[in-house]
């Protein structure tokens, strides 16, 4: 395993996108704000986390941190796809997962292979099933037969903290 994709390039997702390009997988950062993508690669950090604006340079000009605002080529790439979208609260406080199932309709549009997904953005318990349902759905309708096996785990971050991991197996 070596090719990851990470969705969303925010503080989330640069760092945690940086981080494992610098254990030495093969990263890219997809971000929709083309913006925000262009000024990575000229190595301008949004954000300010210690010691990750030389992690980012370095990391990218070895080759090993690509950043991209196109899906197709890092989904089809990519081992493992990690979610790191935005879950603004809405009105009623209750996280809006607009974002999140965007980039699981997108994922699935170009779903070419077994891939590992997992949701890093913070959702709300059963998000994992309504994920693995629209996932399901979108193959379908794509003509893909999949077989989705679905993992929760609490993380030791806290008992609201859950990480989703859908495993993949594309049949046709
Ligand atoms: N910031 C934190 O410390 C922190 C900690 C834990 C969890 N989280 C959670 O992680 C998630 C991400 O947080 P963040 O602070 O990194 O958010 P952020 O707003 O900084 O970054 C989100 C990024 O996703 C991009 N994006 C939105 N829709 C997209 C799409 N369809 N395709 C590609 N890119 C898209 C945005 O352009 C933005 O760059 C949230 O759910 C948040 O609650 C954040």
């Amino acid at each position: 395993m070596n090719n990851i994709a990470v969705i969303g390039t925010g503080y989330v997702g640069l760092v945690t996108g940086t981080c494992l390009s610098e254990f030495g997988f093969d990263v890219t950062c997809i971000d929709n704000d083309e913006k925000k993508i262009e000024k990575l690669k000229q190595g301008e950090i949004p954000i300010f986390e210690q010691g990750l604006a030389s992690m980012v340079k370095e990391n990218y000009q070895n080759g090993r941190l690509h950043f991209v605002s196109e899906y197709k080529e890092a989904i089809q790439n990519a081992e493992v796809i990690f979610i790191a979208v935005g879950t603004p609260p809405k009105e009623d406080g209750s996280a809006d997962l607009n974002y999140v199932l965007d980039v699981v309709q997108c994922i699935a549009k170009y779903m070419n292979e077994y891939k590992i997904i997992v949701n890093k953005s913070t959702v709300p318990v059963g998000t994992a099933k309504r994920v693995r349902q629209l996932l399901k759905e979108e193959l379908r309708k794509a003509g893909k037969i999949a077989i989705l096996i679905l993992f929760l785990i609490r993380s030791s971050c806290g008992k609201d903290r859950r990480y989703l991991i859908l495993c993949t197996r594309i049949e046709s």
